[in-house]
């Protein structure tokens, strides 16, 4: 098969990586890649969100799968546009990304299909959204309608600081992604990431991982995309798994195909689970990343298959996926002053070289010099992912080939797991 991979992170360089070792391969490009991806297979220097110029490449090398990364090219449309050329692209719709995009569309969709979720309202003025969160308690929960580059959303201790996150938001904080505001009920509980491939009527269940979203030690510090990840999830047992599938997934899918925008591609349920059962937290309409990168190391069967199948309507005919029984454990290092303002062009070395015991370092936010010498080159920089029985022992192999690494002004935390793990 050729493939047309999408994106240039630390998810699609552990997507390249495990496609790359696919046998029904026969030629990867990536657009726009990165160096890591590099190393893999061809990259171009395409945008994700330069739909013509991604039609045309996928055309010029007879693409069989165009596999789409990031929600920015879903939200240009790159899959309606990919589909009016006659290309099976892995990725929703711009219509059915929306359960990423929108999170306005979102609450209505759960609303309309009696999905679990926390009760909302949706304000385009800060008169309606403080009537409304004078009926509330606090924590209030505030957030931007449209995608935000993972700063949208705002978890208010104070009606003070509730009231200020609207005014930001309706004052274009974030521009049209702020022009309305979702004003939610807090969730207490612990957060879990579950995936589902979707063909548009079927859905498998396809992994599920915990990230850590605060930047520092201890979950403390700002909200970022996630400084790491571990798979499988303790927390999320079977029986829970398989009700948030069957309560989140299975009517979301149902109900994107009712509504004239059927869903393929891979459904990631952001998950809460409450005392009364999994909720939803949040639909995206990718992999999430750091998650994916756990999830391609543990996964065992081909990604291939799994993928062309979702594309091509034809899940139901695969056998579920085989996942290697070790947990897979990924820590992201970042560089100084992420997430705000990270500070771009430390050289890096010792990140490139052999996967040696199990621990491979995918890369995130690089760029390499003419000479070979590679340098940060975005927030998150880095990802060094390993496997091992018990989680402990992967957790000791992705530190251990950290200390590999030389890379001045990287940071990253060194408790990724602690949910899952004892106390040292
Ligand atoms: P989101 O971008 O919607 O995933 O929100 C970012 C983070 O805010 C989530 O990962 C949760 O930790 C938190 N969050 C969002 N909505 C809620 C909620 N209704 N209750 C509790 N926490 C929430
Ligand atoms: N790690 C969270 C996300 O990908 O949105």
């Amino acid at each position: 098969m050729n493939i047309l991979l999408v994106g240039s992170g630390g998810r699609e360089h552990a997507l390249a990586w495990k496609i790359a070792q696919s046998p029904l391969l026969t030629r990867m490009v990536a657009a726009p890649g990165n160096p890591g991806i590099a190393g893999l297979c061809e990259i171009r220097p395409l945008n994700a969100t330069d739909v013509e110029g991604l039609v045309a490449l996928a055309k010029e090398i007879a693409a069989d799968l165009v596999v789409i990364g990031p929600e920015s090219a879903l939200e240009a449309g790159l899959a309606d546009q990919l589909a009016r050329a006659g290309i099976p692209c892995f990725g929703p719709t711009a219509a059915a990304a929306r359960l990423e995009t929108s999170k306005a569309f979102s609450k209505d969709f759960c609303a309309r299909h009696d999905l679990p979720t926390a009760a909302y309202g949706v304000f385009e003025t800060p008169a309606a959204a403080a009537a409304f969160l004078d009926s509330q308690t606090p924590p209030f929960v505030i957030k931007a309608d449209g995608l935000a580059a993972g700063k949208g959303v705002v978890i208010a201790a104070t009606r003070a600081e509730a009231d200020a996150a609207v005014s930001d938001m309706l004052g274009g904080l974030f521009g049209q992604a702020g022009a309305r505001v979702v004003i939610e009920e807090f969730m207490p509980g612990e957060e879990v990431s579950l995936f589902a491939l979707c063909d548009g009527e079927t859905a498998i269940p396809f992994g599920f991982a915990q990230d850590h979203k605060r930047a520092y030690d201890g979950d403390q510090g700002p909200n970022t995309g996630g400084m790491g990840a571990y798979s499988p999830a303790p927390v999320l047992t079977d029986v829970l798994a398989r009700r948030a599938f069957e309560d989140c997934v299975l009517p979301a899918v149902r109900g994107m195909a009712a509504e004239g925008t059927p869903y393929r591609g891979v459904i990631y349920a952001g998950l809460m689970l409450t005392p009364t059962g999994p909720r939803l937290v949040e639909f995206n309409a990718r992999f999430g990343d750091p998650e994916c990168q756990v999830l391609m190391l543990r996964l065992q069967s081909d990604v291939l298959p799994y993928l062309a199948a979702a594309a091509a309507g034809a899940l139901a005919s695969l056998p579920p996926p085989v996942w290697r029984d070790e947990s897979a454990l990924c820590v992201v290092i970042a560089a100084d002053g992420y997430p705000q303002s990270p500070v771009a062009g430390a050289i890096i070395r010792g990140a490139d070289g052999p996967d040696h015991d199990e621990a491979v370092v995918f890369h995130a936010g690089t760029a390499r010099d003419p000479d070979g010498t590679l340098r940060s080159a975005g927030g998150r920089v880095l990802n060094v992912c390993a496997l091992g029985a018990p989680l402990s022992e992967a957790r000791g192999r992705a530190y251990g080939r950290i200390g590999g690494i030389d890379f001045p002004g990287g940071f990253h935390r060194s408790d990724i797991g602690w949910r899952a793990l004892p106390a040292d």
